[in-house]
């Protein structure tokens, strides 16, 4: 069962994060680092965590070297994820002997595994306070139970995991990263049990949000100055079902929202990705012709094992499908090599796949065994060397395709939203086309946050080059 925090809940927050700052401000301003790790979704809970913490008093640094408080919002997805946090953690045992009042918290989706908390128990004692995805809204609530053990000697240590199928929390304060960019979470969890991923472990069932809270959010954020709005969710294209309406339908009531901004999504799943969406995404021009397709593997014995629900024929009918409605549509994936039992005739389709689809570029991954997942106990008999060499190969064929992709934008003119100040050279600009591609043109920095038109001059296989025209 999804439960909703209910008003009387989070008025109680809001009661907890005044008595820390009545706290916090008898002292100097304390300093919070927040470390997020991982995907769209955790940037998201960051920029919650943040907006509850600022309110909380908490000024932010960019390291955990002489901070009141660290938070490190985690990541489960991939085995290097989980050892990054525990290499971080590790190093800031020294941070906490040279000040014992450090307060260090850990959260997202790795503490919801048992084997994690029982580690972090264990190994991590200057760990002070663990909370599960569930819990985030209770922040205020754990910090100041913290804070308020007058006697250090007493302070508990918290391990907060709710378990249950996820909530639903509105009302959550937010400080967001970039003030242009908006991330909108549209939904949370996911309930398709890919058989590698631990998503569905760790973020519980699919729930959505309501349109109007949505609507609502938008509408702030686009007169806060937001230029993009990013609608997130596990699996976008199920959005809806429980209050009864759909992903494209919520598409269409943002794209009628007054302003200039471009709305994007993330992450979509091709078994759900309809015709009707396609026709929706057509016609709303507010909507990025950017489309991220997950495929993971052109091999339809290992899409099956994989438990995707399409065929890499049914992955063809709709990219045809999108490029006939949305010519200009630009196509990525994420891709996994070496899944359990994959050969190398399995490998070669796809590369097959990549070569027929054409993407502009791609999200590569090596499989990663994730407890408690139905891969991870499959057979496995091929190399971690083995894999690797395929890995290259992967990465070879896509440069020359991207790189051709690419060429295609030559001589267009796109509508760039320029996104911030040159990445090498002061004097020029960066941002990006409708179709998510990267480009550097000269400029001055007053453009960041304004969208110019920009005529492609030249194709680098990852960036595009170009210079403002009226
Ligand atoms: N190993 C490797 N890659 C994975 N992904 C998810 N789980 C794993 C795993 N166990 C990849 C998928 C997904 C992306 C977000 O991460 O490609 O689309
Ligand atoms: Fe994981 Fe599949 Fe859900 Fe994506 S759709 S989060 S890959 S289980």
């Amino acid at each position: 069962m999804t439960t909703r925090i209910s008003q009387e809940e989070m008025a109680l927050q809001r009661d907890f994060i005044k008595k820390v700052a009545e706290i916090n401000a008898q002292n100097a301003p304390p300093v919070a680092h927040v470390h997020t790790f991982g995907c769209q979704q955790n940037v998201s809970d960051g920029e919650k965590i943040k907006g509850m913490l600022a309110l909380m008093g908490y000024g932010f640094s960019d390291t955990p070297d002489g901070a009141d408080l660290v938070i490190f919002n985690t990541c489960a997805v991939r085995e290097n994820a989980e050892d990054r946090v525990f290499g971080n953690l590790g190093a800031l045992k020294h941070e906490k002997a040279k000040n014992p009042e450090m307060l260090i918290g850990v959260c997202g989706c790795m503490v919801e595994q048992q084997h994690i908390t029982k580690k972090l128990k264990q190994s991590f004692p200057h760990v002070d306070l663990v909370f599960g995805t569930n819990a985030l809204h209770t922040l205020p609530k754990l910090i100041y139970e913290q804070l308020n053990i007058e006697n250090r000697e007493k302070r508990r240590r918290t391990f907060f995991i709710p378990e249950g199928d996820g909530v639903i929390a509105e009302g959550v304060p937010l400080r967001r990263e970039n003030p242009f960019k908006a991330s909108i979470p549209i939904m949370y969890g996911c309930n398709n049990f890919c058989s590698y991923c631990i998503v569905p472990f760790v973020r519980g069932r699919e729930r959505s949000r309501e349109v109007p809270d949505i609507l609502a959010e938008a509408r702030s954020a686009i007169d806060g100055g937001a230029r993009e709005l990013l609608l997130l969710g596990q699996n976008v294209n199920s959005y809806g079902k429980e209050p009864g309406t759909s992903f494209s339908e919520l598409l269409r009531e943002i794209n009628a929202l007054d302003g200039e901004f471009r709305i994007c999504y993330m992450s979509s799943h091709p078994k759900d990705f309809s015709r009707e969406l396609i026709d929706t995404i057509a016609s709303c021009e507010k909507v990025t012709r950017h489309f991220h397709l997950p495929v993971q593997s052109g091999s339809d014995r290992i899409l099956e094992l994989m438990n995707r629900h399409y065929t890499r024929e049914d992955y063809f009918a709709i990219v045809d499908y999108i490029r006939e409605r949305v010519p200009d549509a630009a196509l990525t994936s994420d891709i996994i090599v070496g899944f359990p039992g994959e050969t190398y005739d399995d490998f070669k389709d796809t590369l097959s796949l990549i070569e027929r689809v054409k993407f502009d570029s791609l999200y590569t991954f090596i499989y990663s065994p994730r407890k408690g997942t139905k891969a991870a106990e499959m057979p496995d008999p091929i190399s971690a060397e083995e894999k690797g060499k395929w890995f290259a190969e992967l990465l070879e064929v896509q440069g020359r395709l991207g790189e051709n992709a690419y060429n295609r934008y030559v001589g267009q003119t796109l509508r760039v939203l320029c996104e911030g100040g040159g990445r090498t050279d002061p004097a020029f600009l960066t941002g990006k086309t409708p179709q998510d591609a990267i480009v550097d043109f000269a400029g001055d920095k007053s453009l960041i946050g304004k969208f110019v038109n920009v005529k492609i001059e030249k194709a680098l296989n990852w960036a595009l080059i170009g210079s403002i025209v009226n």
